[in-house]
C-alpha cells in the first residue's frame, strides 16, 4: 500500500506538510479532522463539548478503517491518533507512517493563539506538558521521525518524497 501518513502532536505541522505534499506528488490528501467537522457538521470544539472525547475517538477510528480502503493518498491525522494502537496498526500496513516532532518550545509558540484546539482549552501551556509527557512513548513507537524545530516546511516535505520513492520501489 503507498499512502502516507501524518501522525504528530498538534502544532507539528501535520496538515502543512500534508498540504505541501499534496502539491508535490498530485495524489489526495485528506485531513481527518476536516473529514471528522464534515461529517458531524460541527468544529471539533463542538463535538468535544456536546459528544465529548471518548465520541470523538470512535468518529476518529471509523474513519481510519475506511481510508485504509483506498491507496495513493496522503493522510493528516489528528495528534490523538496514537492513543488507540488499532489505528496505528492499520496505517502502518496501509503505507508509510511518518512522526513528526517539535520541541515544547516550539509547540507552545505555534499554538499560542490557536483557540480551536479543546484538549488546550484553559491553562495551555500544563495542558501541552501534560498530554506530551503523557503521549510521548505512543509517539516514540513510530519507527520514522522527523523534527520540525528548524527545518521548512518544504525540507520535510523533500525528505517525506525520500522515503516515499523508496517505499515505491
Ligand atoms: C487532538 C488533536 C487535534 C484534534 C483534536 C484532538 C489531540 O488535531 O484531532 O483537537 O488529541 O491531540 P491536530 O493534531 O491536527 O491539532
Amino acid at each position: 500500500m503507498n499512502n502516507i501518513i501524518l501522525i504528530g502532536f498538534m502544532g507539528t505541522g501535520k496538515t502543512t506538510i500534508g498540504k505541501i505534499l499534496h502539491k508535490k506528488l498530485q495524489i489526495p490528501f485528506i485531513d481527518m479532522d476536516s473529514k471528522i467537522i464534515e461529517y458531524t457538521g460541527k468544529p471539533i470544539n463542538k463535538i468535544f463539548e456536546d459528544e465529548g472525547e471518548l465520541y470523538f475517538r470512535k468518529l476518529e477510528r471509523e474513519l481510519t478503517k475506511q481510508l485504509i480502503q483506498q491507496n495513493n493518498q496522503i493522510i493528516s491525522t489528528g495528534g490523538g491518533i496514537v492513543l488507540n494502537q488499532d489505528n496505528i496498526n492499520d496505517f502502518m500496513e496501509s503505507g508509510l507512517v511518518i512522526c513528526l516532532c517539535a520541541s515544547i518550545e516550539t509547540i507552545i509558540k505555534r499554538l499560542k493563539n490557536d483557540e480551536s484546539r479543546p484538549l488546550l482549552l484553559g491553562n495551555k501551556i500544563k495542558k501541552i506538558e501534560d498530554l506530551l509527557n503523557d503521549r510521548e512513548h505512543l509517539y516514540g513507537k513510530i519507527p520514522i521521525k522527523i523534527e520540525t524545530d528548524n527545518i521548512s516546511p518544504q525540507e520535510i516535505a523533500s525528505i517525506i518524497i525520500k522515503h516515499y520513492e523508496q517505499i515505491k520501489r
